[in-house]
């Protein structure tokens, strides 16, 4: 399985989301892929934000080797599950889908930890205090994707 985690800058949100499901998918033992984009392009090339680093290295996760990139029409055909952080990347990200097949590998990340409210990962750009929160969100939600997938 080839996963894609999308937010706005790909800086805070989807870098955690992508260092977490590596993680987990490791420990299950799993031989999926795991990539981020941002819908935005402004932080193209660029390290994730401070604040992921250290939060991800305080659980133990080394985010530091990643490196934003923008969402492409192209990343449709390469993975198999797109996963949004929130309401305005799924706008977003559906507004480039060609087809039904591409509409159907849109997910919002935590439909998984609360199906059917139509959750949103608050974006933390703005607050210092929110990455932890983001983080345990992020956490649960992988954690409910992957369990379920595990054999028993
Ligand atoms: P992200 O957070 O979408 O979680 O990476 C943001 C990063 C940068 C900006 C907005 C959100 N920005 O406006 O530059």
């Amino acid at each position: 399985m080839k996963i894609l985690m999308v937010c706005l800058g790909n800086i805070c949100r989807s870098p955690l989301a992508e260092g977490i499901m590596k993680q987990k998918i490791r420990e299950a033992g799993f031989d999926w892929e795991v990539d981020s984009a941002g819908t935005g392009h402004w932080h193209a090339g660029q390290q994730p934000d401070r604040r992921s680093i250290v939060t991800a290295g305080q659980h133990g996760i080394d985010i530091t080797e990643q490196r934003a990139r923008q969402f492409q029409g192209a990343d449709f055909e390469r993975f198999d599950k797109i996963f949004v952080m929130d309401t305005e990347n799924l706008r977003n990200v559906l507004r480039l889908a060609r087809n039904e097949e591409h509409r159907a590998k849109v997910e919002l990340i935590l439909d998984y930890s609360h199906p059917g409210q139509d959750r949103s990962v608050p974006d933390p750009y703005y607050d210092d205090d929110g990455f932890e929160e983001v983080f345990q969100m992020l956490d649960r939600a992988c954690e409910a994707f992957v369990l379920p997938r595990k054999n028993p």
